[in-house]
């Protein structure tokens, strides 16, 4: 038995910082004849303390005191009381303390809900919340609901968000583990098995006797929650660590050297979920050093995990560079060229863990041929939670929609039904290993991920893994409920924006399957779209004066759409069916090409970076209609950020579209790309301590010029004579956020600090005053004056 289930809580509290998540535990008004229907009493079966079923009957507890203000008494092992009770136990400890009953057939970590007369019985699992007569089992999809943490010993977190690790500083344990306890109870709800606690590109220190002693109480942490640890591996740790002159891995001292860590591991932390490993990849040490496959390579820890239970998850995101000007050579291909053939060549505990689609995490990507391509291996899909191409929670995004085009996605092996979810539950072709992992990458910020409403991706990703066929609005609204309370205008209102958001992000940063424009060489943030091509990185989008999209056919392409299974490969070989929005993904065209919409390439480009950043300016007045209805704290961050975004979007679909139409010199025929009338070019305006500066790329400035102070230390002015028409407007000054400073920026009409609801006249002074701060200069683009209702 693993996962716990949690009484859940609908109500509305004060400030809240989001540190207890979707488990708040809100105080609901109940009057006193509620309060008299709630069991007084809590059975909990033959628990000790550090027991996922202790643990269980202490939330329970905690959650009807904190939600009705009355405390419910725990008693233990009591088969027969005559005052109402939840009773809370493993089926088998219930029968062997109270004799048979009848239990619908659970499978490991499923559970029953049962209430009968004054009792409500939660048997195997648990959760609670309706006391009404009912009587309801479920069991998971599939044994590996994981999620991975890319956490370094150091502290840092690769594409983490939310601030530095809850697990590791300075190359050790944290001392204090209160944050991993509250981990673990979010996760623990959602029913996540195991965590991966270190970055996939390990450090093997981690090995060291300190530090697995230090994973021994992070282990003992997670485990009252029914959550194992796993950790990540570096595949020349007998060399980096062990001192060994190779990490072949079918050398015998190597091989005794992982037995031997292995079991160390297991004497530190006896019940590890297993090995996560990263191999062959970019840069990454593997088993090809010594033209060893990697099924050897995966397998030398199979082999060291078997006794003890443990797991292999292998992934199968392994890539080289390649060279861009051969029109044959593609990214997407790898996964498929080194894994189709060692299919049946894994040990049983290891399963094959597959990012969604064969690229990288993009905004739209077609599902994985490679989860049509093993059938005596199991699979796991990767998702990822952190937003790491997707606005790295700077943007709101709600990820299930876009994961639902994956796990629905039917590859039609052998022309029969193949659901991407049944392929990796292990239905499909009967594994009985299989599941999913996620990379969530929580941090020390009380967000956790460093945005509220991301929290949605984390609470849905939980569903999906215990049940893949949910519904991605229905989950959302659940998640709702349980952190902002139950007004139906806070409902209806995140619905709308949260399931908007996904469709917005992907007009706006990259749309027809061209993948997330954004900066691919380091951030992986923000508008870059020539940072795509020409690098051995393989994200290519082969756009050129004349035309854009890789060409993945068989018959002149890369070959890549041949991957797939008959039905499928045909549907993406011909360009007229394949869908319009995975059109670039597979095919190169001209700009000018029709898509089934009617519309030129180009055209839609133009029209959807125009209409998702104007979604996102509603996001805005949506959120702020909510006012009042949402703790401040919570209100206020969120609002932070839909500011910014709404700022950003705008940055976003000007750059690429800029960008596309330098490079096809095709005009907007709706003529707004590089038209801005209600825009003052701050490098147009009278310069004091200021100076123009070329912004590179050159699509990401408005006109591809801004100004910087002249000096770091002091500050500089800007100023010009209103020109448009006497009236209000918005102000919005466009600036640029550097690294390692806090600039600021004051706006002035006529020598006066402009306040909201200032009349502006055609004639008055404009200055803005941009004072540096750090390495960061000031910078600003432009200055826009927008009446009711326009976006320029
Ligand atoms: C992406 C990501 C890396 C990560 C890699 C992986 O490329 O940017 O930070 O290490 O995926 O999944 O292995």
């Amino acid at each position: 038995m693993r996962a716990l289930f949690f009484l859940a809580s609908l109500g509305f509290a004060a400030a809240e910082d989001g540190l207890d998540g979707w488990l708040r535990y809100a105080s609901l008004p109940c009057s006193g004849q509620c309060q008299s229907k709630l069991p007084a009493n809590i059975v909990v079966f033959n628990a000790t303390e550090t027991s996922p079923v202790y643990v269980a009957g202490s939330e329970r507890q905690a959650g009807i005191q904190s939600i009705y203000g009355i405390q419910p008494h725990i008693s233990h092992n009591q088969c027969k009381s005559s005052s109402s009770a939840i009773v809370v136990g493993t089926v088998h400890q219930y029968r062997k303390t109270c004799g048979s009953r009848d239990v619908p057939e659970l499978e490991e970590d499923g559970f029953w809900l049962s209430t009968e007369a004054n009792r409500i019985y939660i048997l195997g699992q648990m959760n609670v919340g309706n006391f009404s007569e009912v009587s309801y089992s479920t069991n998971p999809s599939a044994p590996i609901r994981w999620v991975n943490q890319w956490d370094n010993i150091d502290g840092r977190i690769e594409r983490g968000y939310g601030g530095p690790s809850i697990f590791f500083k300075d190359g050790a344990i944290i001392s204090d583990l209160t944050r991993v306890r509250q981990y673990a109870r979010l996760l623990s709800s959602i029913r996540i098995n195991a965590v991966v606690v270190n970055n996939l590109n390990a450090n093997a220190t981690l090995l060291t006797p300190a530090n697995l002693k230090g994973l021994g109480r992070i282990a003992d942490t997670f485990r009252p929650y029914g959550v194992q640890v796993g950790i990540s591996l570096n595949f020349a740790s007998p060399e980096d660590l062990g001192g060994l002159s190779t990490f072949d891995p079918l050398d015998s001292s190597v091989i005794s050297w992982w037995s031997n860590i292995t079991k160390h591991v297991y004497q530190h932390v006896p019940d590890m979920a297993g090995y996560l490993v990263k191999a062959d990849s970019e840069g990454q040490p593997g088993p090809q050093t010594y033209s060893r496959t990697l099924s050897q390579g995966a397998n030398l820890f199979g082999k060291a995990l078997q006794p003890y239970g443990g797991i292999v998850m292998f992934r199968a995101f392994v890539y080289n560079q390649l060279n861009e000007s051969v029109w044959t050579a593609d990214r997407a291909n790898a996964a498929v060229n080194f894994f189709k053939d060692l299919d049946g060549e894994f040990d049983e505990n290891v399963v094959v863990q597959i990012k969604y689609g064969p690229i990288d995490f993009q905004v739209r990507e077609p599902a994985s041929p490679l989860f049509a391509n093993l059938f005596n291996t199991s699979t796991a899909i990767e998702l990822e939670v952190t937003q790491e191409y997707l606005g790295q929670q700077s943007h709101l995004l709600y990820l299930p929609p876009l994961w639902k085009t994956i796990l629905d996605f039917d590859l039609r092996v052998d022309g029969k039904p193949s659901l991407v979810r049944d392929v990796v539950t292990g239905k499909r072709f009967n594994r009985k290993l299989g599941g999913s992992a996620a990379v969530v990458n929580v941090g020390t910020n009380t967000t956790w991920l460093g945005s509220h409403l991301s929290m949605s991706n984390l609470y849905a990703y939980g569903r999906l893994a215990w049940n893949p066929a949910d519904d991605a609005q229905a989950m959302l609204q659940d998640w709702i409920r349980l952190t902002f309370g139950l007004d139906r205008t806070v409902l209806s209102t995140i619905t709308k924006m949260s399931m908007d958001s996904w469709p917005a992000y992907e007009a706006y940063s990259g749309n027809l399957g061209i993948q997330t424009l954004t900066d691919i060489l380091y951030t992986h943030y923000g508008p870059n779209p020539a940072s795509q091509d020409n690098n051995g990185w393989g994200q290519w989008t082969r756009a050129d004066h004349t035309g854009i999209g890789m060409d993945r056919t068989v018959s002149k392409g890369t070959g890549f759409a041949g991957q797939y299974p008959s039905e499928i490969a045909a549907m993406y070989e011909n360009i007229d069916t394949t869908p319009d929005n995975l059109l670039l993904w597979f095919h190169h065209v001209e700009y000018m090409h029709s898509l089934h919409s009617g519309k030129s390439v180009i055209q839609h480009f133009y029209d959807a970076h125009y209409s998702g950043a104007e979604t996102v300016q509603t996001f805005l007045s949506q959120w702020e209609s909510l006012k009042g209805k949402i703790d401040d704290e919570r209100y206020e961050h969120v609002l932070r950020r839909l500011e910014y975004q709404a700022g950003h979007s705008i940055v976003w679909r000007d750059a690429i579209n800029n960008f596309y139409y330098n490079l096809s010199g095709i005009p907007d025929t709706a003529k707004r790309v590089g038209h801005h009338p209600w825009r003052i070019e701050a490098e147009s305006m009278q310069l004091e301590g200021y100076k123009a500066y070329t912004i590179n790329p050159f699509e990401t400035a408005s006109g591809s010029v801004a100004i910087v102070t002249a000096a770091n230390d002091t500050m500089g002015t800007a100023t010009t004579q209103i020109k448009f028409p006497s009236g209000t407007y918005d102000l919005a000054v466009n600036h640029y956020d550097i690294d390692g400073g806090q600039s600021h920026w004051q706006a002035y009409l006529n020598d006066k600090q402009i306040v909201p609801g200032v009349k502006v006249n055609k004639g008055d002074a404009l200055k803005i005053v941009g004072k540096p701060d750090g390495v960061e200069p000031a910078p600003l683009d432009y200055v826009a004056f927008l009446p009711d209702g326009v976006v320029d």
